[in-house]
């Protein structure tokens, strides 16, 4: 049976830096065309960091937006959640940077490490939260710097990346008729060397000459992720509509993590949806992981693709590998 209260979304924001990469400006870094990248990816440009720029200030940026949005001052939230793979520092954590730049003085915050499904696992996490203590609000941010820990000479990884950050104040909702309806959480760790970053964990020590220089930016093996990554975002979509009596029509909108346009053209197929029924924003942003699926959702918001009562399905995949899929009633 339902809770009473379940976590809404309140109040979203979202921050990219200002340097666009074009695929034209990849042309001239490592030997690939506009037309591949395209074909492949979907991709056209991506927001990256210039050399003194940090993600924190995007994500604080996108947190005083959500903030706004939710009519609610800094005092008002109980806890910082910032899905991220690449915080400013491994210490103090990328929340805490936000808690203070946006001086949330009561607020615990933390980090929360779940790659492309971050913020998914962070949302739901607060909508956990929120049931129980459905006066609190929880600010749920996806921040991403992965352009510095991009492998600049490695073409099959270089072009699918990019920076931003997006937040939203998760709520309670009495009514318990808006929020979150339902939600899948999921990892597998048997393929873990598909996809990894290994620089910067303690396996090594700074410096370790045992690791080598191109391990310390991402590393992917495309071709085997790619299959992984279409199975599980259709045995998520299809698990969440199943066990809730749904059928994909009854949708509104689907807003899958943004990796490949063909991950998501492959989805939206199995779901025999229409194209405005699923949001698409990776030419504008490539990749940008844990603040992919943030960074749709506002945008599907600000063009009007969301109203009031709209059912939704976020849907994410990552390294790990992780996934997350969540049902929501508008
Ligand atoms: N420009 C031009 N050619 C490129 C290239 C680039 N940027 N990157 C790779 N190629 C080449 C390869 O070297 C290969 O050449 P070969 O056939 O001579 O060996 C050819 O293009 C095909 O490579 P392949 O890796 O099979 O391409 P693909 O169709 O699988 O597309 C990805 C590559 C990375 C776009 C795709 O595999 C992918 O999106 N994977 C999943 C990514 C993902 O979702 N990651 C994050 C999970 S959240």
């Amino acid at each position: 049976m339902r809770a009473k209260f379940s976590g809404r979304i309140i109040g979203c924001g979202m921050s990219v830096p200002e340097k666009v990469l074009t695929n034209f400006d990849l042309e001239k870094i490592v030997e690939t065309s506009d037309e591949w990248i395209t074909e492949r990816t979907g991709i056209k440009e991506r927001h990256i960091l210039r050399d003194d720029e940090v993600i924190s200030t995007f994500a604080i940026e996108a947190s005083k937006e959500a903030l706004n949005e939710a009519n609610l001052q800094p005092e008002d939230i109980n806890l910082i959640i910032t899905a991220t793979l690449t915080p400013d520092f491994l210490m103090p954590s990328l929340a805490i940077l936000i808690q203070n730049g946006i001086g949330a003085g009561r607020a615990g915050a933390f980090d929360l490490s779940a790659t492309c499904s971050g913020f998914l696992y962070a949302l739901i996490l607060a909508d956990q939260i929120v049931k129980n203590n459905p006066d609190w609000h929880i600010l749920v941010v996806g921040a991403e710097a992965l352009s510095r820990k991009t492998n600049w000479e490695d073409r099959t990884t270089c072009v699918l990346f990019g920076d931003g950050a997006g937040a939203v104040v998760v709520g309670g909702d009495p009514s318990g008729e808006k929020g979150v309806i339902d939600f899948i959480l999921g990892a597998d760790g048997s393929n873990w060397q598909l996809l990894t970053l290994k620089g910067g964990g303690s396996a090594y020590f700074p410096f370790d000459e045992r690791l080598p220089k191109d391990e310390h930016y991402i590393k992917m093996q495309g071709r085997e992720v790619f299959k992984i990554a279409t199975r599980m975002m259709e045995k998520i979509a299809l698990e969440l509509l199943e066990r809730n009596g749904l059928k994909a029509n009854d949708l509104s909108l689907v807003i899958p993590h943004q990796a490949n346009l063909r991950i998501i053209e492959y989805l939206r197929e199995r779901l025999d949806l229409p194209k405005e029924k699923v949001f698409v924003n990776i030419d504008r942003y490539g990749n940008t992981s844990a603040a992919s699926i943030p960074i749709a959702l506002y945008e599907a918001r600000k063009q009007g693709r969301i109203k009031d009562g709209d059912l939704l399905l976020l849907v994410a995949f990552g390294g790990g590998f992780t996934f997350a899929g969540l049902l929501m009633r508008w």
